[in-house]
């Protein structure tokens, strides 16, 4: 019999770990340098606009689903369903999304793995292990095997111990301090050369990027991919919210905080990026574009490290455990929504599973290390760009035009007893309906 249910015991908890969730890589590499690339502040604008007028509506999507099903995404998808012909679509919706978060994960792994590489090596730096310190910091095939397997064992383990003693426990301790290093780090780099040039470049707004017509287009798609959106994460973390929690202000909430978070990154990365620029570092692409994505992290910061000196070391540190961080609290989220499948519907106990599944992403991982460029851009073009967009969308057509209305409202009631009359019911159902639907459809034409 598979175990009972787990809950998240605090709003607190739950908070942590959607945010945790929410906020990862995409926030930490993506979103500041889009934002210095195209119109700094005007982009930030845009972005706040999108995630909360159709990301934040299709968040609530998901976490009003799972709420209310208390299942997976397939049994959820398939509860909500009215008869045979929906039904089999829940199955085939929740079922690509248990499959593309397991791609999603197999390439995140990797990337956190050289996180995981860049932190240790201040460490052999400091204990005079220069052959290894070099190793750790240069790619190849051994070092990237190694550390998939570590970061997706490190994953397995929180996984395994469950919903209140894995997810919520390690994202009530990793999230504040992941927030207290970034402050940390915002401080020491705002006091360096370049710093309030590096501020100029991302905040002084340039509105006339505006008339760009790609500028709504990846200020959605940063919103999506931020936000977890369209794999059933967040419909498995809404599964395990209780019934007296108000979803509406909850939803928002996670929305802030990642939005929130996005914008500090932000303050830490183009200032970082200037002062790398003062101390001799290139920082621009063949394309006179911000380097982005993981040339940034991988090279143009661990350079501004190296022309740091002495607190070089400290600092790479503490900013590549704030990568490790991010990574981890994202990578959990991910390998929950095909766990939480397989034990509730094969009745198989959380640890094996865990293992189980774990293990076989971390195959795939390892065979796109071993065909890095052949495999790598496609997995990631595949996944986020291709299949997470399209899940988003039926999501929205489930919630909009399948199930019943009078039923999403009674669960919305529970914990938010006046919810009928408030400001959310009498905008989100248009929005999910029409809006977001729309929306997304433009996009994935682009
Ligand atoms: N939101 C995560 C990030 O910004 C990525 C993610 C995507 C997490 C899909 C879970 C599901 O890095």
């Amino acid at each position: 019999m598979a175990s009972p249910r787990g809950e998240f015991s605090s709003r607190f908890g739950f908070l942590m770990a959607a945010a945790g969730s929410a906020v990862g890589l995409g926030n930490i590499w993506g979103f500041p340098t889009n934002a210095a690339s195209n119109g700094g502040a005007a982009f930030l604008f845009a972005y706040l606009l999108l995630a909360f007028a159709l990301a934040y509506p299709a968040l609530m999507a998901e976490l009003i689903i799972g709420r209310h099903a208390r299942a997976n995404g397939v049994t959820a998808l398939r509860t909500i369903a009215t008869g045979p012909k929906s039904k089999l679509f829940g199955s085939v919706v929740g079922g690509l999304g248990i499959v593309t978060v397991s791609f999603i994960l197999s390439f995140y792994a990797i990337v956190s793995g050289w996180m995981l590489a860049f932190l240790l090596q201040p460490i052999a730096d400091v204990a005079g292990l220069e052959a290894l310190s070099d190793w750790l910091t240069v790619d190849g095939i051994l070092r990237n095997s190694i550390f998939v397997i570590s970061f997706m064992l490190l994953t397995i383990f929180i996984i395994s111990a469950g919903v209140k003693e894995g997810i919520e426990k390690w994202a009530t301790r990793l999230m504040p301090s992941l927030v207290l290093i970034l402050v940390l780090l915002i401080g020491y780099v705002f006091t360096l050369p370049g710093a309030m040039e590096g501020l100029r470049a991302y905040l002084v707004p340039d509105f006339t990027v505006f008339a760009k017509p790609g500028l709504l287009v990846s200020a959605m798609g940063q919103a999506f991919f931020s936000l977890s959106l369209g794999v059933g994460t967040m419909l498995v973390y809404g599964s395990y919210i209780s019934k007296n929690e108000n979803l509406p202000v909850i939803g928002s909430l996670v929305a802030l905080l990642d939005v929130g978070i996005a914008v500090l990154a932000g303050l830490l990365i183009l200032p970082a990026m200037y002062v790398a620029l003062a101390s001799g570092v290139e920082i621009f692409d063949a394309q006179g574009g911000l380097i982005a994505g993981p040339g940034l992290i991988i090279s143009v910061l661990p350079a501004l490290f190296d022309n740091m000196g002495a607190i070089g070391g400290f600092v790479a540190f503490a900013f590549f455990a704030l990568m490790t961080i991010a990574s981890l609290t994202s990578s959990i989220s991910m390998l929950e929504v095909p766990v939480s499948f397989v034990v509730e519907s094969q009745g198989v106990r959380r640890p094996a599973a865990a293992m189980l599944l774990g293990s076989i992403i971390a195959v795939i991982s390892l065979v796109i290390v071993f065909n890095f460029d052949l495999l790598f851009e496609w997995v990631v073009t595949v996944t986020t760009e291709m299949s997470q967009p399209l899940l988003g969308l039926f999501f929205c057509l489930f919630t909009g035009w399948i199930w019943n209305r009078s039923a999403i409202l009674e669960e919305i009631k529970q914990g938010s007893p006046q919810a009928a009359s408030g400001f959310f019911w009498r905008v989100w159902p248009f929005y999910i309906r029409f809006i977001c639907p729309a929306a997304i459809i433009i996009v994935y034409l682009q």
